[in-house]
């Protein structure tokens, strides 16, 4: 069962943003160990990242084709990025935003995200073990 894990802008630099807020694992690092989580599940894992809005529609459109379900950190995108909900709004199948951070404990612009009222679940403040939890979230959804 396919499921595709989108991580939008500035995720490709974690392990040099700041490490009290987003730790200290690379994104690659956060993959390998979802990827064994994920064949554990029964799951394949297909991982995405983009700085660039038009390149997560695009993923995400995929999505609609080929995937099962979606597990979403659109990051900065999630907070303002109008056409990435309406690329999220068109999906039927599952989709659980995840954000590294506590979103709700820091600045007000960050308080509100276009996607959550879309999204079967979120889970924040968590730092990786939320893309792990997502999965478990999602394991039991499907
Ligand atoms: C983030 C939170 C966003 O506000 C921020 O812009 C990010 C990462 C998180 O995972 O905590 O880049 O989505």
């Amino acid at each position: 069962m396919r499921i595709f894990i989108i991580n939008g802008p500035n995720l490709n630099m974690l392990g040099k943003r700041p490490e009290s807020i987003y730790g200290k694992l690379t994104l690659e690092e956060i993959n390998k160990g979802l990827s064994e989580k994920a064949n554990e599940l029964g799951f394949q894992a297909e991982f995405y990242q983009s700085n660039n809005e038009g390149e997560l529609v695009e993923v995400i459109h995929k999505a609609h084709h080929e995937a099962k379900g979606i597990i979403v950190n659109l990051a900065a995108y999630s907070h303002y990025s109008i056409a990435l909900r309406d690329a999220v709004e068109i999906l039927s199948i599952p989709v659980i935003e995840v954000h590294l951070s506590n979103i709700y404990s820091r600045e007000d612009f960050r308080h509100k995200s276009l996607i959550s009222s879309l999204a079967d679940g979120v889970i924040c403040g968590f730092g990786p073990l939320g893309y792990r939890l997502a999965l478990e979230a999602m394991k039991d959804i499907l």
